[in-house]
C-alpha cells in the first residue's frame, strides 16, 4: 500500500536530526512502503527544492550510516514541501487536497507526524478532524505524537480526550523513542525466547532490580523546556517506566500491540503509590552543581536534574522485590542499564561470609551505548585454596552482529506506517504513569520533600543516594561500560 508521511513541524530540529535521516536510511535499505511520499509542512515559505537542499545538508550530518549522493537524489524525489499555518483549520483542507495530488494512487495510507511544540497538538488534532483527515475511506490514517503527553495526569487525560474526539485509540501512535532501541526490544527476546531466565525472574531469586539512565551531558541550552519539566517528567515518567514495565511484565500470550500493552499496563497498575509521608524514605533528588548558571535557568530554581526512587510492585511475581530507578544529567558517563541482582547463595562455603550483594550473581543488561548483556558469577581463582572472584559471560551486540545498530526512529516510523503499535505508548499506560509520578512531583513541592542535594558533575549523582542505597544493605552498580 502506498504511504504518505505528513510531517508538521518540518523546519524543526527533530525533523532534521532524526525523522528525515531515519526515512532516508529506510529508503536505502528498501524498507519504505512502495509509493512513499514525505510531505513537510510548516509556516516557512519554501519550495520543494529549498527543503530538499536543507535536508541534504542536515542528513549528511546526522545520517547514522553515512550519506550517499546517488541514493539521496533518489530519495529526494519522494520529498515535498508545502507551507501551512497549523492554527488555520481551512488550511488543512487545502493541504489535504495538495497531498492527494502528490499521491500517485487514490488509495494511500497516511501518517500524520506532529513534530511540533506539544502546545499545538490539540489544535492540530482538532483541525485534522475539521478537514475530515482521519477518515479512512481512502487508506489508513494514523497520527504520531512525541512526548511529553501532557505534564500531569489531568493534562494527559485532556490530550487523550482531544485525540479520541478525532482518532480512534488504534490510530494514535505515541512515541517513546526508548522503545525503538534494539536493546529494549531485545528485552522481550531475552525474557520470552529463552527458557532459562523465566524460572528465576521473580521474588524467589531476585534480590532487587536497578534501572539506571545516566547522562553525561548537562541541560545546556535546553533550560527553557527542562526547568519546567525536571528529571521526573523528562525521563522517569516515560523512558524509565517503559524499561520498568518491560522488565517486570508477564509474558503476553501473543506478541502484538494489544497483548503486549495489556501486560505492560498491569505492571503500572501494581506499582504501590508513594505517599507523601514516605517521600523521604523512597526518593532522593538532586541538582548538579552549575545548573543554576545554565542559560535561562531562573535563579534559585529547585528543579531536580537527578532522581532516584524505590518502587514496589504488588503482585505475585515481585512482592518484596524493590525496583530502584535512577536518572540524572551531569553524571559520570552515558549509560542506560538494567541490573537484575540475584539473591545471595543460602549458605556460603567459600570466602568470607560477607553478604554484600555485590558478591552475588547479577545480570547486567546494557541498553546503551555498549549494547550487550553480562552475567556475573563467582569463579575459583586458579591456585591453591578456594579463593573466589567475580567473573562474567559477556555478550556484545557489535561483536556478534555486523554493522551499526539502527536508529530508534527507523523502526518506529516503519511500524507506524505498517500499523504495528506494539512499540508505542497506549493512553492508559501514559495516564497510569502520571498517576505514579504526580504524587512524587507534588510531594517534592511540600516541606516534607527530601532535600535537593547538589552534586558535582562527572560522578554518579548525590553522595546521599549512595548512602540511601547502603542503608538498605545494597549498592549501586556504578560501572561505566567499555565501548568496543
Ligand atoms: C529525551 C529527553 O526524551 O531523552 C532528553 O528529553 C534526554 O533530556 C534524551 O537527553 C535521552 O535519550 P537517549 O536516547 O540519548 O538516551
Amino acid at each position: 500500500m502506498a504511504c504518505s508521511f505528513l510531517i508538521y513541524g518540518a523546519s524543526g530540529d527533530l525533523t532534521r536530526r532524526k525523522l528525515i535521516p531515519a526515512l532516508y536510511q529506510l529508503h536505502r535499505k528498501a524498507r519504505l512502503p512502495r509509493d512513499t511520499h514525505i510531505v513537510g509542512l510548516s509556516r516557512t515559505d519554501m519550495t520543494d527544492d529549498d527543503w530538499r537542499v536543507m535536508l541534504a545538508e542536515s542528513t549528511a550530518q546526522f545520517a547514522r550510516d553515512g550519506f550517499d549522493q546517488n541514493s539521496w537524489d533518489e530519495f529526494a524525489k519522494l520529498v515535498h514541501y508545502r507551507s501551512t499555518d497549523i492554527t488555520d483549520a481551512d488550511d488543512f483542507c487545502r493541504i489535504d487536497r495538495a497531498v492527494a495530488e502528490i499521491e500517485s494512487s487514490q488509495n494511500a495510507d497516511r501518517v500524520y507526524y506532529l513534530s511540533t511544540s506539544p502546545k499545538l497538538y490539540e489544535t492540530a488534532v482538532a483541525n485534522l478532524g475539521y478537514a475530515n483527515m482521519a477518515d479512512e475511506s481512502n487508506g489508513k490514517r494514523r497520527i504520531v505524537i512525541e512526548k511529553p503527553f501532557g505534564t500531569d495526569l489531568a493534562s494527559s487525560q485532556q490530550l487523550n480526550k482531544s485525540l479520541h474526539s478525532v482518532f480512534r485509540e488504534d490510530q494514535v501512535y505515541r512515541i517513546d523513542h526508548y522503545l525503538g532501541k534494539e536493546t529494549v526490544q531485545n528485552m522481550f527476546v531475552l525474557r520470552f525466547a529463552n527458557s532459562i531466565f523465566e524460572p528465576i525472574w521473580n521474588r524467589n531469586y531476585v534480590d532487587h532490580i536497578q534501572i539506571t539512565v545516566a547522562e553525561e551531558v548537562t541541560v545546556g541550552t535546553r533550560a527553557g523546556y527542562y526547568d519546567t519539566s525536571g528529571v521526573l517528567r523528562d525521563m522517569i515518567q516515560n523512558h524509565l517506566f517503559q524499561l520498568l514495565m518491560i522488565t517486570a511484565m508477564e509474558a503476553p500470550a501473543k506478541y502484538n500491540a494489544e497483548y503486549v500493552r495489556n501486560e505492560k499496563v498491569k505492571v503500572l497498575q501494581a506499582v504501590r503509590p508513594i505517599g507523601v509521608e514516605e517521600i523521604c524514605s523512597q526518593t532522593v533528588r538532586g541538582q548538579y552543581d552549575g545548573y543554576l548558571d545554565e542559560p535561562d535557568v531562573p535563579s534559585g530554581s529547585q528543579t531536580a536534574t537527578f532522581a532516584a526512587m524505590r518502587l514496589w510492585i504488588d503482585n505475585w511475581r515481585w512482592q518484596g522485590v524493590p525496583f530502584y530507578l535512577r536518572s540524572g544529567k551531569g553524571m559520570s558517563c552515558r549509560t542506560t542499564q538494567i541490573v537484575v541482582q540475584f539473591r545471595d547463595p543460602p549458605h556460603l562455603l567459600f570466602g568470607k561470609d560477607d553478604r554484600r550483594n555485590s558478591l552475588s550473581n547479577r545480570l547486567v543488561i546494557q541498553i546503551q551505548p555498549a549494547e550487550g548483556i553480562q552475567l556475573h558469577f563467582q569463579t575459583k581463582v586458579p591456585d591453591a585454596g578456594m579463593q573466589v572472584r567475580m567473573t562474567d559471560l559477556d555478550f556484545s551486540f557489535t561483536r556478534e552482529f555486523q554493522g551499526s545498530m539502527p536508529e530508534a526512529y527507523e523502526r518506529l516510523l516503519l511500524d507506524a506506517a505498517e500499523g504495528d503499535a506494539s512499540l508505542f505508548a497506549r493512553s492508559d499506560e501514559v495516564e497510569l504513569a502520571w498517576k505514579i509520578v504526580d504524587p512524587i512531583i507534588d510531594a517534592w513541592q511540600t516541606p516534607n520533600a527530601p532535600p535537593l542535594e547538589t552534586y558535582p558533575t562527572g560522578l554518579w549523582g548525590p553522595e546521599k543516594c549512595n548512602e540511601w542505597m547502603q542503608s538498605h544493605d545494597r549498592e549501586w552498580f556504578d560501572v561505566c561500560p567499555i565501548l568496543r
